[in-house]
């Protein structure tokens, strides 16, 4: 038997999230962030769920090939561009939408010969520095890129750095807007933070957004908001379950480095999952988790494959968890209650990213 540790991906909340980005800006397009092989997710594992997409947007091209391969005939962006020319090749046979962001790759798409003029995305730093063209130099780009033979259409783009805080985006829409003023081209300006919190903004909501994360069931702005409050759903649920219980008695302590000490006798449960699998070994005492769906809390250091978690609620709740007994370490339970993975994020100090990322490979996914 292979340990009982296993990972679930919601085609419906998926499907669900993805509606629900629609409705924060009706009249655009969207692309649905699946970089990173989807968030964690496994491209294969979401595709059902978000084929209701206008186009997808990631950065390998081995990703890109996989939702080829999956018979995805629809748009399909890769976010940064090409890495050297022969990604242009590429970019030809699988009919991929790149985005432009630096003279090299300018410089790689004029010496490049294709039969079928590309699709540009041109980008602009428009203050987050990280890829792009400053405003001051992007029209020379697009004038550049409007010479070549190689190009057809060329679409505006930018990212935001604040779009979930309270700095928010205003100077950078007006920089992109003033500076694209009189050119021609689809925009395509926000993420998930800028589609829920902003798209009241016209110039937000244009042509195409570009949602990863609420896609995903995570809240952009956590703890500001949390899924609830943006009807979101969570789409990956990491579940395992108990394979030990222990009775305290006061003063005595648990794990690596006894970090915890009961101070009361109390029952505790050992769960198949560490941070071998991806959980994150930052996540102190306290860290919410749910046993057969009872909201409770881990106790004492996270181990390679090991946490340890306190069963006083389950038998406050007259429910005596045991050998077996399920638990949720994020996502939904069985019985449909939901503990919200940017809850575990914040306990870890990190973000809901990087947990649904770092999922490990001896976890076994389940589609459902
Ligand atoms: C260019 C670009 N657009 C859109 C996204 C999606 O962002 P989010 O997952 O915050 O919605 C990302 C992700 O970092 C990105 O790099």
């Amino acid at each position: 038997m292979p340990r009982p540790i296993q990972a679930f991906v919601h085609t419906d909340a998926l499907r669900h999230n993805l509606t629900r980005m629609r409705t924060a800006a009706p009249d655009a397009r969207v692309w649905a962030v699946v970089k990173a092989n989807a968030y964690g997710h496994g491209i294969e594992r979401v595709f059902e769920g978000l084929r209701g997409a206008d186009g997808f947007a990631l950065l390998d091209l081995d990703e890109a090939q996989r939702l080829r391969s999956l018979g995805w005939r629809g748009p399909v962006l890769l976010l940064e561009g090409v890495f050297e020319a022969r990604d242009l090749e590429l970019c030809s046979r699988l009919d991929l939408w790149h985005t432009v962001h630096c003279d090299e790759q300018i410089d790689m798409l004029s010496r490049h010969k294709t039969q079928v003029p590309h699709r540009i995305f041109l980008k602009m730093n428009s203050g987050m520095n990280r890829l792009g063209f400053t405003p001051t130099r992007f029209r020379s780009a697009w004038t550049r890129l409007n010479q070549l033979p190689q190009v057809d259409e060329i679409s505006l783009i930018t990212h935001f750095s604040d779009a979930d805080g309270p700095r928010g985006i205003a100077e950078q829409i007006a920089t992109f807007t003033k500076t694209t003023e009189d050119l021609p081209g689809e925009r395509s300006t926000c993420n998930s933070a800028g589609l829920l919190r902003h798209a009241h903004d016209a110039a937000v909501a244009a042509d195409w957004v570009r949602p990863g994360i609420a896609l995903y069931g995570s809240a952009p702005d956590f703890p500001e908001r949390n899924i609830a409050q943006w009807d979101l759903q969570p789409t990956m649920s990491l579940r395992s379950r108990l394979i030990g219980t222990q009775d305290l008695q006061a003063g005595d302590t648990v794990g690596y480095g006894s970090s915890f000490a009961a101070d009361v006798s109390m029952r505790i449960g050992l769960v198949a999952c560490g941070y071998a699998d991806g959980y994150p070994r930052h996540c102190p005492t306290g860290t919410p988790v749910l046993v057969d769906g009872v909201r409770t809390r881990t106790l004492g250091r996270v181990s390679m494959d090991m946490i340890a978690v306190d069963l006083t609620p389950c038998d406050a709740a007259g429910h005596v968890a045991g050998f077996g007994s399920e638990v949720t370490l994020w996502g939904k339970a069985s019985n449909g209650v939901v503990l919200p993975i940017d809850e575990v994020a914040q306990a870890a100090g990190t973000v809901g990213y990087e947990l649904m990322c770092a999922v490990s490979s001896r976890v076994g996914f389940t589609q459902n």
